[in-house]
């Protein structure tokens, strides 16, 4: 199986070429498990139940190798902020290479 990253930027325009960090990717869980398994903080405070939407990210890139939004990421982003690449990390599913944004 080929080996995915992700790469997490803690400002919206920081060059990609300058990640924070960069981990391998375990694409059978949510973005937001892959961030605890290394130890990203987020300001999840539903625990992965598309809720509180502390968990929202923003993809800077492969958002074509990403899951689509299901309902209840409609509830909590708006139109605006899906298209702006938006999400939210608990009900994300990265298959491929991705670079975050987590605000
Ligand atoms: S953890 Fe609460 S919405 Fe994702």
């Amino acid at each position: 199986m080929q080996d995915y990253q992700f790469t997490i930027h803690n400002e919206e325009f920081t060059s990609l070429e300058s990640p924070a960090h960069s981990f391998s990717l375990d694409r059978s869980q949510t973005l937001l498990r892959n961030f605890m398994l290394h130890g990203v903080v987020t300001g999840s405070k539903c625990g992965g139940k598309a809720i509180c939407g502390g968990c929202r990210v923003k993809i800077l890139s492969g958002y074509q190798y990403c899951n689509k939004p299901i309902s209840e990421e409609q509830v909590i982003l708006n139109e605006q902020e899906l298209l702006q690449g938006w999400r939210l990390s608990c009900q994300l599913y990265c298959l491929r290479d991705v670079t975050i944004f987590i605000p």
